[in-house]
């Protein structure tokens, strides 16, 4: 069993958007796959699914509460909703007969942040084992930079009750490439009280822990876009700046032995939060090929073996 975690530096860099159309790919590959709304102090991802009940997380309802309320033991079980049959979107409710499950674990509408305590991990713990009995692979969405929800995880994770199981856990880095987002993406994971630190200090097994991390990078410019539109002298400056932001990943150690994978950049995300489906591209051609097939690689290779070496 599949426990990911996205996270980022940066706020907006496209770590919930291409979280959710990657669950969605493997959904579509055939395995059921679970997205956890960790984004306590801002949990939209049910707008993403198209899910409009509860777009902000769910709303206050007696005795049924989201992962707010599970966490800080005021319900006993954290809502699920099933994303096929929830969905606002007409192709989402014709579910493919060989499609997984697909569900979303909302938090709660006006949540908030809320500080890690033994209760909460202990609560977390209970939550991910019992959802590897259901699920091949869940993804939980961390929310932006050196977040309590990353606390709590990271001690969640270095709990013996999951490192005892069968669950195979991940860390991906979403980061735009630009020099900013790398910079900051490197300092989330190498920094004072960054990843790493945190995890090691919860005696998670340093080696281990720095090699189940990998970056995505997100909304890249394909060189197509810029033989399309641009001037020569602004595709020779892109190339350029391509050529830097390559040489400083690679100096800080995020070059493409530790990068899972990228996206192109899509317009039709630029405008729209939301999954992109076969219909999109095939039907209706208003998204690129190439992002739904970057979506699906990264579906793919969240546990592909060769992707994963030192593991
Ligand atoms: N490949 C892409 N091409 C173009 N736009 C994209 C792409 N991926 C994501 N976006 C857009 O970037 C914006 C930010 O994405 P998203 O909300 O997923 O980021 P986030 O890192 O989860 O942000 P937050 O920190 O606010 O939770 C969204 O409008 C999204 O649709
Ligand atoms: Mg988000």
């Amino acid at each position: 069993v599949l426990l990911v975690f996205a996270t980022s530096d940066k706020g907006g860099t496209g770590r919930s958007v291409t979280s959710s159309n990657v669950m969605y790919r493997r959904a579509l590959l055939g395995d059921d796959v679970c997205y956890l709304d960790f984004d306590f102090g801002s949990p939209t991802a049910g707008a993403i699914f198209g899910i409009d009940f509860c777009a902000r997380g769910l709303p206050k309802q007696d005795g049924v509460g989201g992962l707010h309320d599970y966490l800080q033991s005021r319900t006993s079980e954290a809502a699920s909703i099933d994303v096929w049959s929830k969905s606002e979107r007409q192709e989402m409710r014709d579910k493919p007969l060989d499609a997984g499950r697909l569900v979303l674990l909302p938090g709660d509408e006006s949540g908030g942040e809320f500080p890690s305590s033994r209760e909460v991990v202990q609560r977390c713990v209970r939550l991910f084992v019992r959802l590897q009995e259901e699920f091949d692979v869940c993804l939980v969405d961390l929310s932006a930079g050196r977040s309590q929800a990353i606390e709590i995880v990271l001690a969640a994770t270095a709990d013996k009750q999951i490192r005892n199981s069968s669950i195979v856990t991940r860390l991906l880095v979403f980061h735009r490439w630009t020099r900013q987002h790398i910079l900051a993406a490197q300092g989330l994971v190498e920094g004072a009280r960054g990843l790493l630190e945190t995890g090691a200090a919860l005696k998670h097994p340093p080696r281990e822990l720095r090699s189940s991390v990998r970056f995505v990078r997100t909304a890249v410019v394909s060189s197509e876009l810029q033989r399309q539109g641009n001037r020569a002298a602004q595709i020779a400056w892109l190339k350029e700046c391509d050529r830097q932001l390559k040489e400083l990943a690679g100096r800080l150690k995020l070059g493409p032995n530790v990068v899972l994978g990228q996206t192109p950049l899509d317009p039709m995300l630029q405008w729209r939060e939301q999954l992109i489906t076969d219909d999109d591209v095939w039907g209706r051609h208003v998204a690129n090929s190439e992002t739904a097939k970057a979506f699906q690689d990264l579906a793919l290779d969240l546990d592909n073996p060769t992707r994963w070496e030192g593991l």
